[in-house]
């Protein structure tokens, strides 16, 4: 990996919960670092002070009352701050950031839970102002495996189908991690999830590769780097 073409840079992370994003950034960070980069690494939602309280309240939330609709924007809300207060300033002083999740998780969990993903790239062109990622790298892992690396695998996929547009609050095997509202979602969301993230590569509009997850850490980290190799090259 050269430093070169990469000063100035937008790398985003995405996948599904489980897939070791924050772990990868990290390592991507040191790594850029190491090649006499400024990095700025950020996570999505939050990453500021308004959209930390944007965060909480999307994650400690009942969303079996909140509608997909609200639950997008203010996701968009709090991207919108960031893009605005850390992602832009960073770009324009040639800095290069890596940040955890971004658009593509709309259309990955909101179009899960029944928002058309292609209206979610209408509506992040007024939220970031155009501000898109140079590569999105979408770390690929099944959603049942995800949720098991977290610790936080729904005891029954089907059990609530309260709202079956993904907004549902589940059992929990015995002793597993308390989940946020977006974990407790079913399995069968999570699937969805994973689905939508791997169509993603159709309409988005800026480049997006996958990267498989299901190996360990530095074997995930030698994808990600030959990824921006090829992407940046
Ligand atoms: P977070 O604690 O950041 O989870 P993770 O460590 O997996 O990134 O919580 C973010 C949750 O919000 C996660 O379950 C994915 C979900 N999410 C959306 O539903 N839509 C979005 O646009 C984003 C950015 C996240």
């Amino acid at each position: 990996m050269k430093d070169k073409g990469l000063r100035g840079k937008f790398i985003v992370i995405d996948g599904p919960d489980g897939a070791g994003k924050s772990t990868q950034r990290e390592m991507l960070a040191r790594r850029l670092k190491d090649y006499g980069l400024a990095v700025v690494t950020c996570r999505d939602p939050g990453g500021t002070e308004i959209g930390d309280r944007i965060r909480s309240v999307l994650l400690d939330h009942d969303l079996s009352v909140m509608d997909v609709h609200c639950e997008a924007l203010l996701f968009m809300a709090s991207r919108a701050q960031l893009v605005g207060e850390v992602i832009r300033p960073a770009i324009k002083a040639c800095k290069t950031v890596v940040c955890d999740r971004f658009v593509s998780s709309t259309c990955a969990y909101q179009g899960a839970a029944g928002f058309d993903p292609q209206r979610v790239i209408e509506l992040a062109k007024f939220a970031i102002d155009d501000c898109w990622p140079d590569l999105t790298i979408l770390l690929d892992v099944d959603a049942d495996a995800g949720l098991d690396r977290v610790g936080r695998r729904p005891a029954n996929a089907g059990r609530n189908r309260k709202k079956e547009q993904g907004q549902s609050t589940l059992a929990f095997e015995k002793g597993s991690a308390i989940p946020d509202a977006m974990e407790a979602r079913s399995l069968e969301f999570h699937r969805r999830v994973r689905q939508l993230f791997r169509e993603i590569h159709d309409y988005y509009p800026t480049p997006v590769v996958s990267v498989d997850a299901s190996a360990s850490a530095d074997d995930v980290h030698r994808g990600v780097v030959e990824a921006i190799d090829r992407a940046f090259e």
